[in-house]
Protein backbone atom coordinates (compact mmCIF):
# COMPACT_ATOMS: atom_id res chain seq x y z
CA UNK A 1 0.00 0.00 0.00
CA UNK A 2 1.80 3.41 -0.82
CA UNK A 3 1.38 6.27 1.40
CA UNK A 4 -1.14 8.32 -0.60
CA UNK A 5 -3.47 5.39 -0.32
CA UNK A 6 -2.30 4.84 3.59
CA UNK A 7 -3.14 8.54 3.79
CA UNK A 8 -6.40 7.93 2.37
CA UNK A 9 -7.45 4.98 4.37
CA UNK A 10 -7.16 7.23 7.40
CA UNK A 11 -8.79 10.05 6.37
CA UNK A 12 -11.73 7.84 5.29
CA UNK A 13 -11.57 5.84 8.80
CA UNK A 14 -11.88 9.17 10.14
CA UNK A 15 -14.72 10.40 8.09
CA UNK A 16 -16.82 7.44 9.62
CA UNK A 17 -15.88 7.98 13.02
CA UNK A 18 -16.97 11.29 13.27
CA UNK A 19 -20.33 10.91 10.97
CA UNK A 20 -21.12 7.42 10.50
CA UNK A 21 -24.96 7.40 10.12
CA UNK A 22 -26.35 5.11 13.38
CA UNK A 23 -27.18 2.24 12.56
CA UNK A 24 -31.10 2.55 11.68
CA UNK A 25 -32.39 -0.86 13.32
CA UNK A 26 -30.50 0.41 16.43
CA UNK A 27 -32.23 3.86 16.16
CA UNK A 28 -35.61 2.21 15.92
CA UNK A 29 -35.28 -0.44 18.63
CA UNK A 30 -34.17 2.76 21.18
CA UNK A 31 -36.79 4.78 20.27
CA UNK A 32 -39.24 1.84 20.36
CA UNK A 33 -37.77 1.02 23.89
CA UNK A 34 -38.28 4.70 24.91
CA UNK A 35 -41.97 5.05 23.67
CA UNK A 36 -42.24 1.47 26.04
CA UNK A 37 -40.57 2.30 28.80
CA UNK A 38 -42.63 5.54 28.47
CA UNK A 39 -45.88 3.75 28.07
CA UNK A 40 -45.14 1.69 30.93
CA UNK A 41 -43.98 4.51 33.55
CA UNK A 42 -47.47 6.26 32.37
CA UNK A 43 -49.41 3.43 33.43
CA UNK A 44 -47.73 2.81 36.86
CA UNK A 45 -47.22 6.19 37.87
CA UNK A 46 -50.41 8.21 36.58
CA UNK A 47 -52.96 5.49 36.13
CA UNK A 48 -51.98 2.79 39.03
CA UNK A 49 -52.55 0.36 36.31
CA UNK A 50 -49.20 -1.64 35.30
CA UNK A 51 -49.51 -4.79 32.93
CA UNK A 52 -46.18 -5.25 33.26
CA UNK A 53 -44.56 -7.12 36.29
CA UNK A 54 -41.37 -5.11 38.01
CA UNK A 55 -39.00 -7.97 36.43
CA UNK A 56 -40.35 -7.37 33.14
CA UNK A 57 -40.33 -3.41 33.14
CA UNK A 58 -37.06 -3.72 34.98
CA UNK A 59 -36.02 -5.90 31.28
CA UNK A 60 -37.13 -2.96 29.04
CA UNK A 61 -35.51 -0.49 31.26
CA UNK A 62 -32.05 -1.82 31.37
CA UNK A 63 -31.84 -2.62 27.57
CA UNK A 64 -32.11 0.55 26.75
CA UNK A 65 -29.65 1.98 29.36
CA UNK A 66 -27.24 -0.48 27.79
CA UNK A 67 -27.84 0.82 24.54
CA UNK A 68 -27.45 4.15 25.17
CA UNK A 69 -24.23 3.40 27.05
CA UNK A 70 -22.75 1.34 24.17
CA UNK A 71 -23.93 3.79 21.94
CA UNK A 72 -23.62 8.02 23.11
CA UNK A 73 -24.69 9.13 19.72
CA UNK A 74 -27.97 7.96 20.69
CA UNK A 75 -28.34 9.28 23.75
CA UNK A 76 -30.66 12.07 24.23
CA UNK A 77 -31.60 14.30 27.22
CA UNK A 78 -35.56 13.21 26.95
CA UNK A 79 -34.61 9.99 27.31
CA UNK A 80 -36.71 8.29 30.12
CA UNK A 81 -33.40 6.48 31.34
CA UNK A 82 -32.06 10.39 32.15
CA UNK A 83 -34.45 10.65 35.65
CA UNK A 84 -31.86 8.74 37.55
CA UNK A 85 -30.72 12.24 38.28
CA UNK A 86 -26.85 12.45 38.65
CA UNK A 87 -26.32 15.94 37.53
CA UNK A 88 -24.81 18.23 40.23
CA UNK A 89 -24.85 22.17 39.88
CA UNK A 90 -23.00 24.66 42.03
CA UNK A 91 -26.24 26.69 42.58
CA UNK A 92 -29.50 27.58 40.40
CA UNK A 93 -29.46 29.61 37.66
CA UNK A 94 -32.50 32.20 37.95
CA UNK A 95 -35.33 31.76 35.17
CA UNK A 96 -37.88 34.83 34.56
CA UNK A 97 -41.62 33.33 34.28
CA UNK A 98 -43.25 33.85 31.29
CA UNK A 99 -46.31 35.33 33.21
CA UNK A 100 -46.67 36.44 36.71
CA UNK A 101 -47.42 33.89 39.57
CA UNK A 102 -50.31 35.79 41.11
CA UNK A 103 -50.69 34.09 44.76
CA UNK A 104 -54.99 33.81 45.57
CA UNK A 105 -56.86 35.02 48.53
CA UNK A 106 -58.18 33.59 51.40
CA UNK A 107 -61.35 32.64 53.12
CA UNK A 108 -61.91 30.65 56.20
CA UNK A 109 -65.71 31.30 56.88
CA UNK A 110 -68.20 30.34 54.63
CA UNK A 111 -69.61 33.88 54.57
CA UNK A 112 -66.21 35.41 52.88
CA UNK A 113 -67.05 32.26 49.78
CA UNK A 114 -70.72 33.36 49.47
CA UNK A 115 -68.88 37.31 49.58
CA UNK A 116 -66.85 36.47 46.88
CA UNK A 117 -69.81 34.76 44.64
CA UNK A 118 -71.68 37.89 45.08
CA UNK A 119 -69.17 39.89 43.86
CA UNK A 120 -67.90 37.90 41.40
CA UNK A 121 -71.60 38.23 39.69
CA UNK A 122 -72.10 41.79 40.41
CA UNK A 123 -69.20 42.53 38.49
CA UNK A 124 -70.23 40.30 35.05
CA UNK A 125 -72.07 41.19 32.19
CA UNK A 126 -75.56 38.23 31.36
CA UNK A 127 -74.03 36.56 29.22
CA UNK A 128 -70.93 35.37 31.53
CA UNK A 129 -74.15 35.21 34.02
CA UNK A 130 -75.63 32.62 32.02
CA UNK A 131 -73.41 30.30 31.72
CA UNK A 132 -71.80 30.74 35.35
CA UNK A 133 -69.86 27.64 36.93
CA UNK A 134 -67.39 26.99 39.17
CA UNK A 135 -64.60 24.36 39.58
CA UNK A 136 -63.78 23.51 43.20
CA UNK A 137 -60.59 21.43 43.80
CA UNK A 138 -57.76 20.59 46.59
CA UNK A 139 -55.40 23.17 47.62
CA UNK A 140 -52.30 21.19 47.19
CA UNK A 141 -50.02 22.10 49.94
CA UNK A 142 -46.19 21.52 48.60
CA UNK A 143 -43.72 23.46 46.28
CA UNK A 144 -45.06 25.20 43.61
CA UNK A 145 -43.14 24.81 40.06
CA UNK A 146 -43.37 26.09 36.77
CA UNK A 147 -42.67 23.64 33.94
CA UNK A 148 -41.94 24.28 30.20
CA UNK A 149 -42.33 21.95 27.16
CA UNK A 150 -41.26 22.84 23.68
CA UNK A 151 -42.90 20.65 21.08
CA UNK A 152 -43.62 17.80 23.69
CA UNK A 153 -40.51 18.00 25.41
CA UNK A 154 -39.89 18.98 29.15
CA UNK A 155 -37.52 22.07 28.52
CA UNK A 156 -37.38 23.57 31.67
CA UNK A 157 -38.79 23.76 35.60
CA UNK A 158 -38.24 26.44 38.19
CA UNK A 159 -39.52 27.29 41.37
CA UNK A 160 -42.29 30.01 41.79
CA UNK A 161 -39.38 32.07 43.73
CA UNK A 162 -41.07 35.78 44.04
CA UNK A 163 -43.35 35.60 41.15
CA UNK A 164 -41.84 36.62 38.15
CA UNK A 165 -38.45 34.97 38.68
CA UNK A 166 -37.67 31.50 40.08
CA UNK A 167 -35.13 28.92 40.51
CA UNK A 168 -34.03 26.62 37.39
CA UNK A 169 -34.27 23.17 39.09
CA UNK A 170 -34.98 21.14 36.12
CA UNK A 171 -32.03 18.62 36.44
CA UNK A 172 -33.78 17.73 39.74
CA UNK A 173 -37.39 17.89 38.22
CA UNK A 174 -36.49 15.54 35.63
CA UNK A 175 -36.16 12.93 38.55
CA UNK A 176 -39.81 13.24 39.28
CA UNK A 177 -41.46 9.98 38.17
CA UNK A 178 -45.05 11.51 37.38
CA UNK A 179 -43.35 14.63 35.42
CA UNK A 180 -43.24 13.32 31.74
CA UNK A 181 -40.34 14.00 30.02
CA UNK A 182 -42.28 14.35 26.69
CA UNK A 183 -45.70 15.09 26.20
CA UNK A 184 -47.90 12.12 24.63
CA UNK A 185 -50.83 12.28 21.71
CA UNK A 186 -53.65 10.44 23.43
CA UNK A 187 -52.62 10.40 27.46
CA UNK A 188 -50.63 6.92 27.20
CA UNK A 189 -47.93 6.92 25.08
CA UNK A 190 -47.72 7.44 21.13
CA UNK A 191 -47.85 3.92 20.27
CA UNK A 192 -50.43 2.77 22.65
CA UNK A 193 -53.12 1.04 21.01
CA UNK A 194 -54.67 0.39 24.67
CA UNK A 195 -56.18 3.40 25.82
CA UNK A 196 -58.27 5.64 23.31
CA UNK A 197 -56.89 5.79 20.16
CA UNK A 198 -57.96 9.25 19.36
CA UNK A 199 -55.39 12.14 19.25
CA UNK A 200 -54.71 14.64 21.26
CA UNK A 201 -52.84 17.73 19.84
CA UNK A 202 -49.83 18.11 21.04
CA UNK A 203 -48.63 21.77 21.65
CA UNK A 204 -45.63 23.74 20.38
CA UNK A 205 -44.99 25.40 23.51
CA UNK A 206 -46.71 24.72 27.17
CA UNK A 207 -46.14 26.25 30.10
CA UNK A 208 -47.96 24.93 32.95
CA UNK A 209 -47.90 25.29 36.93
CA UNK A 210 -48.38 22.74 39.26
CA UNK A 211 -47.41 21.76 43.24
CA UNK A 212 -44.62 18.98 43.57
CA UNK A 213 -45.68 17.11 46.69
CA UNK A 214 -44.81 14.06 48.91
CA UNK A 215 -47.11 11.88 49.98
CA UNK A 216 -48.07 12.11 53.79
CA UNK A 217 -46.71 8.08 54.47
CA UNK A 218 -43.58 8.41 52.46
CA UNK A 219 -42.90 11.42 54.59
CA UNK A 220 -43.59 9.44 57.31
CA UNK A 221 -41.29 6.06 56.14
CA UNK A 222 -38.58 8.34 55.28
CA UNK A 223 -37.98 10.66 58.80
CA UNK A 224 -38.33 6.90 60.38
CA UNK A 225 -35.62 5.76 58.15
CA UNK A 226 -33.87 8.47 58.84
CA UNK A 227 -34.22 8.34 62.87
CA UNK A 228 -33.05 5.20 63.06
CA UNK A 229 -29.91 6.15 60.77
CA UNK A 230 -29.62 9.44 63.11
CA UNK A 231 -29.60 11.45 60.02
CA UNK A 232 -31.31 14.79 59.12
CA UNK A 233 -35.62 14.55 59.40
CA UNK A 234 -37.99 17.21 57.58
CA UNK A 235 -40.38 18.65 59.62
CA UNK A 236 -43.48 18.54 57.33
CA UNK A 237 -44.25 16.56 53.70
CA UNK A 238 -44.02 20.09 52.21
CA UNK A 239 -40.41 21.20 53.64
CA UNK A 240 -39.41 17.44 52.67
CA UNK A 241 -40.63 18.23 49.09
CA UNK A 242 -39.02 21.67 48.73
CA UNK A 243 -36.10 20.34 50.68
CA UNK A 244 -35.31 17.32 47.86
CA UNK A 245 -36.25 19.97 44.85
CA UNK A 246 -33.63 21.93 45.97
CA UNK A 247 -30.80 19.99 45.99
CA UNK A 248 -27.56 20.88 44.07
CA UNK A 249 -27.18 16.94 43.36
CA UNK A 250 -30.39 15.77 41.23
CA UNK A 251 -29.30 12.06 42.36
CA UNK A 252 -30.25 12.84 45.66
CA UNK A 253 -34.03 14.02 44.51
CA UNK A 254 -34.01 10.69 42.51
CA UNK A 255 -34.12 9.17 45.61
CA UNK A 256 -36.77 10.96 47.14
CA UNK A 257 -40.53 10.28 46.51
CA UNK A 258 -41.79 13.54 45.18
CA UNK A 259 -44.86 13.91 43.35
CA UNK A 260 -46.71 16.15 41.05
CA UNK A 261 -50.04 17.73 40.34
CA UNK A 262 -50.81 19.88 37.72
CA UNK A 263 -53.21 22.80 37.77
CA UNK A 264 -52.68 25.69 35.39
CA UNK A 265 -51.73 26.17 31.86
CA UNK A 266 -49.99 29.37 31.32
CA UNK A 267 -48.97 29.49 28.08
CA UNK A 268 -50.59 27.35 25.27
CA UNK A 269 -49.54 27.93 21.72
CA UNK A 270 -49.93 25.40 18.41
CA UNK A 271 -53.16 23.84 20.22
CA UNK A 272 -56.85 25.62 20.99
CA UNK A 273 -56.65 26.38 24.20
CA UNK A 274 -60.15 25.14 25.80
CA UNK A 275 -62.72 27.45 26.59
CA UNK A 276 -62.91 26.41 30.51
CA UNK A 277 -60.79 25.46 33.35
CA UNK A 278 -62.63 21.96 33.65
CA UNK A 279 -61.52 21.35 29.73
CA UNK A 280 -58.13 22.12 30.80
CA UNK A 281 -57.55 19.76 33.20
CA UNK A 282 -59.22 17.40 31.00
CA UNK A 283 -57.07 18.35 28.02
CA UNK A 284 -53.34 18.31 30.73
CA UNK A 285 -54.39 15.09 31.64
CA UNK A 286 -54.62 13.55 27.94
CA UNK A 287 -51.38 15.15 27.29
CA UNK A 288 -49.76 12.62 30.13
CA UNK A 289 -49.70 15.50 32.71
CA UNK A 290 -50.58 14.53 36.25
CA UNK A 291 -53.83 16.03 37.11
CA UNK A 292 -55.85 15.65 40.71
CA UNK A 293 -58.77 13.86 39.44
CA UNK A 294 -60.69 14.64 42.73
CA UNK A 295 -62.36 18.14 41.48
CA UNK A 296 -65.82 19.26 40.62
CA UNK A 297 -67.46 21.42 38.76
CA UNK A 298 -70.84 23.39 40.04
CA UNK A 299 -73.31 25.31 38.57
CA UNK A 300 -74.07 28.46 39.49
CA UNK A 301 -77.58 27.61 40.44
CA UNK A 302 -76.24 24.53 42.85
CA UNK A 303 -74.05 26.83 44.60
CA UNK A 304 -75.76 25.45 47.78
CA UNK A 305 -74.21 22.13 46.41
CA UNK A 306 -70.53 23.79 46.74
CA UNK A 307 -71.11 25.37 49.86
CA UNK A 308 -72.25 21.56 51.25
CA UNK A 309 -69.08 19.83 49.17
CA UNK A 310 -66.74 22.89 51.27
CA UNK A 311 -67.59 21.54 54.41
CA UNK A 312 -67.48 17.57 53.46
CA UNK A 313 -64.38 18.03 51.47
CA UNK A 314 -62.78 19.77 54.89
CA UNK A 315 -64.32 16.41 56.74
CA UNK A 316 -62.25 13.74 54.11
CA UNK A 317 -59.08 15.66 53.46
CA UNK A 318 -57.29 14.04 56.33
CA UNK A 319 -57.90 10.40 54.62
CA UNK A 320 -56.11 11.57 51.22
CA UNK A 321 -52.60 10.53 50.63
CA UNK A 322 -51.32 14.14 50.53
CA UNK A 323 -51.26 17.41 52.65
CA UNK A 324 -54.22 19.57 51.62
CA UNK A 325 -55.02 22.88 53.02
CA UNK A 326 -57.81 23.60 51.54
CA UNK A 327 -60.09 23.82 48.13
CA UNK A 328 -59.54 26.73 45.68
CA UNK A 329 -62.57 27.43 44.00
CA UNK A 330 -62.28 28.50 40.14
CA UNK A 331 -64.88 30.72 37.95
CA UNK A 332 -64.61 27.76 35.31
CA UNK A 333 -65.02 29.80 32.09
CA UNK A 334 -61.85 31.14 31.19
CA UNK A 335 -63.18 34.32 29.16
CA UNK A 336 -65.10 34.86 32.38
CA UNK A 337 -62.09 34.68 34.28
CA UNK A 338 -60.44 37.20 31.65
CA UNK A 339 -63.10 39.57 32.43
CA UNK A 340 -62.99 39.47 35.72
CA UNK A 341 -59.34 40.16 36.36
CA UNK A 342 -57.41 40.79 38.98
CA UNK A 343 -56.85 42.82 42.12
CA UNK A 344 -53.13 43.40 43.00
CA UNK A 345 -51.86 39.93 42.75
CA UNK A 346 -55.00 38.39 42.90
CA UNK A 347 -57.00 37.10 40.15
CA UNK A 348 -60.65 38.07 41.25
CA UNK A 349 -61.82 34.45 39.48
CA UNK A 350 -60.67 32.64 42.58
CA UNK A 351 -60.60 31.87 45.98
CA UNK A 352 -58.87 29.61 47.89
CA UNK A 353 -60.86 28.37 51.39
CA UNK A 354 -58.86 27.40 54.16
CA UNK A 355 -59.79 25.34 56.59
CA UNK A 356 -59.99 27.71 59.54
CA UNK A 357 -57.62 28.14 62.13
CA UNK A 358 -55.48 25.30 61.53
CA UNK A 359 -52.19 27.28 61.49
CA UNK A 360 -52.01 30.82 64.04
CA UNK A 361 -49.52 32.93 64.80
CA UNK A 362 -48.54 34.11 68.04
CA UNK A 363 -45.19 35.04 70.57
CA UNK A 364 -42.39 32.30 71.27
CA UNK A 365 -41.94 33.32 75.54
CA UNK A 366 -39.42 30.68 76.38
CA UNK A 367 -38.38 27.54 75.48
CA UNK A 368 -38.08 24.83 78.32
CA UNK A 369 -37.09 21.41 77.64
CA UNK A 370 -38.86 18.14 78.70
CA UNK A 371 -37.10 14.76 80.34
CA UNK A 372 -38.81 12.27 78.54
CA UNK A 373 -38.98 8.31 79.61
CA UNK A 374 -35.87 7.19 77.61
CA UNK A 375 -34.02 10.28 78.98
CA UNK A 376 -34.33 12.46 75.77
CA UNK A 377 -35.22 15.76 76.31
CA UNK A 378 -37.32 17.55 74.01
CA UNK A 379 -37.32 21.13 73.69
CA UNK A 380 -40.71 22.67 74.06
CA UNK A 381 -42.25 26.15 72.99
CA UNK A 382 -43.85 28.31 75.57
CA UNK A 383 -46.31 30.57 73.75
CA UNK A 384 -48.62 33.17 74.51
CA UNK A 385 -51.76 31.32 74.45
CA UNK A 386 -53.84 31.24 71.09
CA UNK A 387 -56.74 29.74 70.00
CA UNK A 388 -56.18 27.35 66.80
CA UNK A 389 -58.89 25.56 65.37
CA UNK A 390 -61.28 26.12 68.28
CA UNK A 391 -58.58 25.10 70.99
CA UNK A 392 -56.52 27.31 73.35
CA UNK A 393 -52.66 26.14 72.68
CA UNK A 394 -49.83 27.75 75.18
CA UNK A 395 -47.11 24.76 74.61
CA UNK A 396 -45.61 23.33 70.93
CA UNK A 397 -43.11 21.07 70.29
CA UNK A 398 -39.58 22.47 68.71
CA UNK A 399 -38.75 18.69 68.20
CA UNK A 400 -34.87 19.00 68.97
CA UNK A 401 -31.73 21.26 68.69
CA UNK A 402 -31.13 21.25 65.09
CA UNK A 403 -34.88 22.36 64.25
CA UNK A 404 -34.05 25.19 65.87
CA UNK A 405 -30.95 26.04 65.05
CA UNK A 406 -31.65 25.11 61.02
CA UNK A 407 -34.58 27.27 61.47
CA UNK A 408 -33.36 30.02 63.47
CA UNK A 409 -35.93 30.42 66.10
CA UNK A 410 -35.34 33.07 68.67
CA UNK A 411 -37.04 33.57 71.99
CA UNK A 412 -39.01 36.28 71.62
CA UNK A 413 -39.84 35.87 67.86
CA UNK A 414 -43.42 35.53 66.55
CA UNK A 415 -43.51 32.23 65.33
CA UNK A 416 -46.16 30.38 63.20
CA UNK A 417 -47.83 26.96 64.76
CA UNK A 418 -50.01 24.33 63.54
CA UNK A 419 -52.13 21.53 64.93
CA UNK A 420 -52.66 19.03 62.51
CA UNK A 421 -54.37 16.18 64.15
CA UNK A 422 -51.64 15.27 66.37
CA UNK A 423 -52.09 16.13 70.22
CA UNK A 424 -48.96 18.29 70.46
CA UNK A 425 -49.07 21.02 67.87
CA UNK A 426 -45.77 22.15 66.26
CA UNK A 427 -43.81 25.07 65.34
CA UNK A 428 -43.52 25.51 62.42
CA UNK A 429 -41.25 28.44 61.88
CA UNK A 430 -40.33 32.07 62.79
CA UNK A 431 -41.49 35.47 61.08
CA UNK A 432 -38.10 36.65 60.51
CA UNK A 433 -39.49 39.66 58.96
CA UNK A 434 -40.96 40.79 62.41
CA UNK A 435 -38.19 40.98 64.43
CA UNK A 436 -37.00 44.52 66.06
CA UNK A 437 -33.70 43.21 67.30
CA UNK A 438 -34.87 42.38 70.82
CA UNK A 439 -35.20 38.63 69.87
CA UNK A 440 -32.72 36.13 71.65
CA UNK A 441 -30.82 33.11 70.67
CA UNK A 442 -31.48 29.78 71.98
CA UNK A 443 -28.93 27.61 73.10
CA UNK A 444 -29.50 23.64 74.93
CA UNK A 445 -28.70 23.83 78.46
CA UNK A 446 -25.70 21.96 79.74
CA UNK A 447 -26.96 20.36 82.61
CA UNK A 448 -30.56 18.46 82.99
CA UNK A 449 -33.33 20.61 84.60
CA UNK A 450 -34.63 18.04 87.08
CA UNK A 451 -31.80 16.21 88.39
CA UNK A 452 -28.28 19.12 87.69
CA UNK A 453 -26.45 16.01 85.66
CA UNK A 454 -24.54 16.80 82.26
CA UNK A 455 -27.02 16.49 79.29
CA UNK A 456 -25.05 14.65 76.08
CA UNK A 457 -25.83 14.46 72.58
CA UNK A 458 -24.36 11.59 71.37
CA UNK A 459 -21.81 12.13 68.10
CA UNK A 460 -24.25 11.73 65.11
CA UNK A 461 -27.39 12.27 67.12
CA UNK A 462 -30.07 14.57 66.94
CA UNK A 463 -31.44 13.79 70.46
CA UNK A 464 -29.94 14.82 73.51
CA UNK A 465 -29.86 12.87 76.53
CA UNK A 466 -30.14 13.04 80.36
CA UNK A 467 -28.14 9.70 80.85
CA UNK A 468 -28.60 9.66 84.76
CA UNK A 469 -30.59 6.66 85.26
CA UNK A 470 -31.96 7.83 88.91
CA UNK A 471 -32.84 11.40 87.57
CA UNK A 472 -36.53 11.87 88.89
CA UNK A 473 -38.38 13.26 85.57
CA UNK A 474 -36.97 9.78 83.86
CA UNK A 475 -38.90 8.13 86.57
CA UNK A 476 -42.06 9.96 86.44
CA UNK A 477 -42.04 9.57 82.68
CA UNK A 478 -41.28 5.90 83.26
CA UNK A 479 -43.75 5.47 86.11
CA UNK A 480 -46.79 7.35 83.79
CA UNK A 481 -45.85 4.99 81.12
CA UNK A 482 -46.09 1.66 82.87
CA UNK A 483 -49.18 2.87 84.32
CA UNK A 484 -50.75 4.17 81.08
CA UNK A 485 -53.13 2.36 78.87
CA UNK A 486 -50.82 0.98 76.38
CA UNK A 487 -48.95 -1.16 79.15
CA UNK A 488 -50.76 -1.78 82.69
CA UNK A 489 -53.72 0.33 82.32
CA UNK A 490 -54.08 1.09 86.00
CA UNK A 491 -57.12 2.82 86.46
CA UNK A 492 -56.67 6.13 88.93
CA UNK A 493 -53.00 6.50 88.36
CA UNK A 494 -51.53 8.60 86.01
CA UNK A 495 -48.79 11.52 85.38
CA UNK A 496 -50.22 13.65 88.61
CA UNK A 497 -49.74 10.43 90.85
CA UNK A 498 -46.39 9.54 88.88
CA UNK A 499 -44.79 12.77 90.35
CA UNK A 500 -46.62 13.38 93.71
CA UNK A 501 -45.13 9.58 94.68
CA UNK A 502 -41.78 9.78 92.75
CA UNK A 503 -41.68 13.25 94.28
CA UNK A 504 -42.60 12.17 98.34
CA UNK A 505 -40.01 9.64 97.63
CA UNK A 506 -42.47 6.39 97.69
CA UNK A 507 -41.81 5.37 94.20
CA UNK A 508 -37.81 5.00 93.61
CA UNK A 509 -38.40 2.33 91.14
CA UNK A 510 -41.27 0.85 88.73
CA UNK A 511 -41.74 -2.20 91.73
CA UNK A 512 -42.61 0.40 94.33
CA UNK A 513 -45.71 1.01 92.27
CA UNK A 514 -46.58 -2.49 93.49
CA UNK A 515 -45.43 -1.12 97.66
CA UNK A 516 -47.03 1.82 98.26
CA UNK A 517 -46.72 2.81 101.66
CA UNK A 518 -50.36 3.55 102.21
CA UNK A 519 -50.02 5.15 105.29
CA UNK A 520 -48.06 7.75 104.15
CA UNK A 521 -49.83 7.99 101.26
CA UNK A 522 -53.19 8.73 103.14
CA UNK A 523 -51.42 11.57 104.91
CA UNK A 524 -50.88 13.40 101.72
CA UNK A 525 -53.40 15.94 100.66
CA UNK A 526 -56.95 14.63 98.75
CA UNK A 527 -55.98 11.07 99.80
CA UNK A 528 -59.00 10.20 102.00
CA UNK A 529 -59.56 6.57 102.99
CA UNK A 530 -61.52 5.54 100.19
CA UNK A 531 -59.12 7.14 97.55
CA UNK A 532 -56.24 4.98 99.08
S1 LIG B 1 -54.42 28.25 41.24
C1 LIG B 1 -53.66 32.58 39.80
N1 LIG B 1 -54.87 25.86 42.20
O1 LIG B 1 -51.53 27.82 46.44
C2 LIG B 1 -53.96 31.44 40.69
N2 LIG B 1 -53.14 27.15 43.19
O2 LIG B 1 -52.10 30.32 48.04
C3 LIG B 1 -53.08 30.31 40.44
N3 LIG B 1 -51.94 26.01 45.00
O3 LIG B 1 -48.63 29.01 45.62
C4 LIG B 1 -53.10 29.33 41.49
N4 LIG B 1 -53.08 24.13 44.92
O4 LIG B 1 -49.43 27.53 43.69
C5 LIG B 1 -54.13 26.98 42.30
N5 LIG B 1 -55.36 23.72 42.93
C6 LIG B 1 -54.62 24.82 43.02
C7 LIG B 1 -53.59 24.95 43.97
C8 LIG B 1 -52.86 26.15 44.02
C9 LIG B 1 -52.10 24.78 45.53
C10 LIG B 1 -50.94 27.00 45.47
C11 LIG B 1 -50.46 27.99 44.46
C12 LIG B 1 -49.98 29.14 45.32
C13 LIG B 1 -50.77 29.00 46.57
C14 LIG B 1 -51.64 30.23 46.73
Amino acid sequence: MDAGNEAGAEAKEMVDIVSAPPDPALVERVNQLRESVRYHQHRYYLLDDPVLSDLEFDALFRELQQLEATHPELQSDDSPTVRVGGVVSDSFAKTRHPALMLSLANAFEIEALLAWRDRVKRLLPQDDLNRLAYVAEPKFDGLTVVLHYEDGRFTLGATRGNGEVGENITPNLRTVRSLPLRLVGNGAGENSTAVESAKTEVPTRLVVRGEAYVDKADFEAFNLRQNEQSARTFANPRNFAAGSLRQLDSSITATRPVKLWVYQALILEGAPMPAAHSEVLAYLSKLGLPVCPDYRRFEDADFDELVEYVTEFGERRHELPYEVDGLVIKVDSLATQARLGFTGKDPRWALAYKYAGREAVTKLLDIVINVGRTGAVTPNAVLEPVQIGGVMVGKATLHNEDYIVDLDFRIGDEVVIKRAGEVIPKVLRPLVELRDGSEQPWKMPEFCPDCGQPLVRPEGEAATYCVNSACPAQLVRSVEHFVGRGAMDIEGFGIRQAELFVEAGFIRDLADIYHLPWEKVRELEGYGDKKV
